[in-house]
């Protein structure tokens, strides 16, 4: 019996097909690496070995959220990913892995697979809006959720130009043991842009790639890391539900990209990003998505890697 991890990929593979070698979700990407420069009010928070204020080097992939290798990058339905690896002075790594949606639709693995399949299109390539109007019916957080995700759906000008969320809470523990939990987010010095639909309609299937090609070969694409406090009350494991604004917002240091990095998964490597990859100084939340993601990268890990392994 597959276990709920090797459904939810199973599930992936009918609704983008399976492309062995490829992430189960998120399988355009481009690498690239670079830097991070803690602030001063980052140590404040955490003892992390990455946010003390020396500069530690990242490697990091942009990507888009569809399991299709040759999806367009202006689908107006597809949210854009930006995991981050941050290598830490002990000889340790960390990750964030973030998206370019304000919420997460659903509150665990089983209703991310329940949403999967109520999602599967029809014989006809079509949504079946039945089976979803069910599922949303039975789920009114995810039918709130997608009032503010849709809309951040609309293709961006450039990966240097959306906000992505870790969307989950973590926790950040300073030099007293003293925890806060906090939720990040990647915010772009070049502004957020989004695409017309003159541009959307005009826009290249790979220009999205292209762009940032383009970008960091004139110069270093930067993004400010920031971490909302959570208040009281805040929900500390339900990500479809935003933290009111007016919480504490800390900026914890720069995010700064200079150069593609080709050689990444080139050779037939595999490179992870996983959400629970963190350090002392950073726990995880009972957030039960955050374990479920963790899982199914697992299971998409082994088959990419088992099929590369087999050249
Ligand atoms: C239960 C919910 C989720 C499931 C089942 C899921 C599933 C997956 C899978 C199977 C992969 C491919 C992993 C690999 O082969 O390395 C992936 C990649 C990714 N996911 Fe998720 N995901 C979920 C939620 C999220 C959330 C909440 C975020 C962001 C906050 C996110 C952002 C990403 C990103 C950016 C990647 C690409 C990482 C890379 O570039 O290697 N996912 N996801």
């Amino acid at each position: 019996m597959a276990t709920l991890y090797e459904q939810i990929v199973d599930a992936m593979g009918e609704m983008f097909g399976v492309h062995p070698g490829y992430r189960a979700a998120h399988a355009k990407g481009v690498f690239c690496r670079g830097n991070f420069t803690a602030s001063a009010e980052a140590a404040d928070l955490s003892r992390a070995g990455h946010l003390q204020g020396d500069p530690v080097e990242v490697s990091a992939r942009f990507s888009n959220g569809s399991g299709k290798p040759e999806a367009p990058d202006a689908d107006r339905r597809d949210g854009r990913g930006l995991a981050v690896k941050f290598h830490l002075p002990d000889g340790g790594d960390t990750d964030i892995v973030s998206i370019s949606i304000p919420v997460f639709f659903v509150r665990t693995g089983e209703d991310f697979l329940a949403f999967t399949e109520a999602r599967r299109p029809g014989p006809d390539g079509e949504l079946d809006m039945e089976r979803v109007g069910a599922f949303l019916g039975e789920h009114p957080e995810t039918a709130e959720a997608l009032q503010s995700i849709l809309p951040a759906l609309t293709p961006p000008a450039s990966y240097a130009q959306v906000t992505y969320r870790g969307l989950h809470a973590f926790g950040l523990i300073d030099a007293s043991g003293e925890r806060r939990f906090v939720r990040y987010r990647f915010v772009p010095e070049a502004g957020e842009r989004m695409l017309s639909d003159d541009e959307i309609d005009a826009a290249d299937s790979d220009y999205l790639q292209a762009e940032i090609k383009q970008r960091l070969a004139a110069g270093p694409v930067r993004f400010e890391l920031r971490a909302q406090l959570a208040g009281d009350g805040d929900s500390l494991t339900d990500p479809t539900v935003a933290w009111p604004q007016d919480r504490p917002d800390v900026a914890l240091g720069t995010l700064e990209l200079s150069e593609l990095d080709a050689e990444s998964e080139a050779d037939g490597g595999v490179v992870v990003f996983d959400p629970m990859n963190v350090t002392d100084g950073i726990e995880c939340s009972d957030d039960e998505i955050l374990s479920a993601r963790s899982r199914a990268y697992s299971v998409s890990i082994e088959r990419r890697a088992a099929a590369r392994a087999a050249g």
